[in-house]
């Protein structure tokens, strides 16, 4: 599998660490290094540029031009690479999803993405957009057509193919943190483990995250020990379950998180919590899971 990345909207301590060429791992296809443009990164010349255009002209056609990461695991020797499309915009969705989907439906069918939802739920179409990890069924098209949108996968992950990042080890994180209610005790009633409307009320802003990814893939933080450091998406859910007044596991779930790694290598950069399309904010969470155990 392939890597990218650096990714953009950098904190200023990590932009020149990320400006540097990345690193070789395991069966990466390419390392590519990003250039800073106008306080946002983008990335270096690819190694091939292809246009494939609409077929037919129109005089009132609103052309814009996307940019797309590319690369082919049938092909590892191939570098990845950046391809164009123009498409026109009168006859396009206003998503960025639409475009891409317009793009594999009627001009390259070989693009590869995943999407299933269009409605910002399910989570699989997280992909970096003109520098931002967000949702492309969320993100609209700027409709300005002078300006060029660049789309790449999530940074700093592996890559299956094209748009697709391979999220192996973020699953493996949620699995680890046991994403589940754990009690000893029998419900009351011998149905359901109730809750006070003001215990339910805490977690909102958590049970709403869609582990899309976009957070953790823009720490900075994640980027270097994603091995080890769990990241915003996965401690946002951990204390989804810490806030749980009916889970009877904080002690064991406060446990596993003291650690030098798991908790304590998020710094407070915050890009996770500016980048989250769900509006969360994995860094509060963050702090709170820190504040229980320094209080505890
Ligand atoms: S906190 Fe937001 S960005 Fe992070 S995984 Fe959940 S929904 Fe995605
Ligand atoms: S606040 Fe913590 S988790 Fe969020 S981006 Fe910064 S280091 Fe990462
Ligand atoms: S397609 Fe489901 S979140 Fe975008």
């Amino acid at each position: 599998m392939a890597a990218l990345r650096t990714a953009t909207r950098l904190a200023a301590p990590y932009r020149a660490a990320a400006l540097r060429p990345s690193f070789a791992a395991r069966s990466y296809a390419t390392v590519t290094e990003s250039v800073e443009t106008g306080g946002k990164s983008t990335f270096a010349p690819p190694s091939q540029t292809s246009t494939v255009e609409e077929p037919k002209k129109d005089p009132e056609a609103k052309i814009k031009t996307f940019h797309i990461y590319r690369w082919n695991p049938d092909e590892p020797t191939s570098k990845p690479r950046m391809q164009s499309y123009t498409l026109d915009l009168n006859k396009t969705g206003p998503m960025m999803l639409d475009a891409l989907i317009r793009i594999k439906n009627e001009v390259d069918p070989t693009l590869t993405f995943r999407r299933s939802c269009r409605e910002g739920i399910c989570g699989s179409c997280a992909m970096n957009i003109d520098g931002v990890n967000t949702l492309a069924c969320l993100c609209r098209i700027p409709t300005e057509t002078t300006k060029e949108s660049r789309i790449y996968p999530l940074p700093h992950t592996y890559v299956v193919k094209d748009l697709v990042p391979d999220l192996t080890q973020f699953y493996k994180q949620y699995k680890s943190i046991k994403p589940y209610l754990q009690r000893d005790d029998p419900s009351p009633d011998g149905k359901e483990y109730r809750q006070s409307p003001a215990d339910r009320k805490k977690l909102d802003g958590l049970y709403e995250c869609i582990l899309c990814a976009c957070c953790s893939t823009s720490c900075p933080s994640y980027w270097w020990n994603s091995d080890q450091y769990l990241g915003p998406a996965m401690l946002l859910q951990s204390y989804r379950w810490l806030a749980d007044s009916r889970d009877q596991r904080t002690a064991e779930r406060k446990e596993a998180l003291d650690n030098s790694m798991s908790l304590y290598r998020c710094h407070t950069i915050l890009n996770c919590s500016r980048t989250c399309p769900k509006g969360l904010n994995p860094a509060k969470a963050i702090a709170e899971i820190k504040k229980s155990m320094a209080f505890a």
